[in-house]
């Protein structure tokens, strides 16, 4: 089995970009140029955006997720939103696990697999993030990050359930940076977080699942990170915040 039988996902993370009126407006301008993608295209938003985004995507082939949820159901938890919120807005995926998250609000890898486990329940399709720091990176244990990272969250879920999972390896270092990871670089980690899927699961299981790079791509260095093996799509922060430069993401994914 190779790529070729896997799921190829462009997803934007807007992060804390866009009102409403503007995410109408970046959405009105993506969606004619992504219509004829060989590829799943999702934009994942700020939860103000979600309703308005929802609606600006009807009848296209554009996604729409949200960029975190709590792992309680309901209850008195302040200023939070649950997957089951969001699933009953017609919302049908989430980024969990952001480093984004784990860096500034406490987001630790239990928690993660808390939200993991939340989403499934509630039929959500979640874009779990993983990456290693730079720090990481300098002593060599990216693979031992990463692998543990992706064990922690994976915990409780099933083989079955897998099939709601996207991973994107995120390394830190080259979020937001213009620090890209080498194609080398994204495939060797890609390949090793699939090793790990295939030893929690099956080689068959992991072969399936969709692994994203994310980490400054844009329209220049997408298809050479695409071209890898293990690499199956993207997570696009900034580039995705400008229309003809994620359609080009999404055109070099479709090739
Ligand atoms: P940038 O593409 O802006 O580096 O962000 C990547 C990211 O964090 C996507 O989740």
């Amino acid at each position: 089995m190779n790529k070729a039988v896997r799921k190829a996902i462009i997803a934007g993370n807007w992060k804390m970009n866009k009102t409403p009126n503007e995410a109408k407006e970046l959405l009105t301008q993506i969606t004619p140029l992504v219509k004829d993608a060989d590829c799943d295209v999702i934009a994942c938003v700020p939860y103000v955006d979600l309703q308005t985004a929802l609606d600006a995507t009807q009848g296209t082939n554009v996604k729409i997720g949200a960029e975190n949820c709590h792992w309680e159901k309901s209850g008195a938890f302040t200023g939070e939103i649950s997957a089951e919120m969001l699933k009953a807005m017609g919302i049908e995926y989430v980024i969990i696990g952001h480093s984004e998250r784990r860096q500034y609000f406490g987001e630790t890898d239990v928690t993660v697999n808390k939200r993991v486990r939340a989403a499934l329940d509630a039929g959500l399709t979640v874009i779990l993030c993983v990456g290693e720091l730079l720090s990481e990176r300098e002593q060599g244990i990216t693979a031992e990050t990463v692998s543990l990272q992706t064990k922690v969250a994976l915990q409780g879920v099933s083989a079955e359930e897998l099939s709601k999972i996207v991973i994107a390896y995120e390394p830190v270092w080259a979020i937001g940076t213009g620090l890209t990871a080498t194609a080398d670089q994204a495939e060797e980690v890609c390949a090793i977080i699939r090793n790990v899927l295939a030893d929690l699961y099956c080689e068959k299981c992991a072969q399936a699942v969709t692994i994203q790079y994310g980490g400054s791509m844009n329209d220049a260095n997408a298809a050479e990170l695409l071209s890898k093996e293990n690499v199956d799509g993207g997570l696009i922060g900034g580039a995705s915040l400008v229309a003809e430069k994620f359609a080009a993401i999404v055109k070099a994914a479709s090739v």
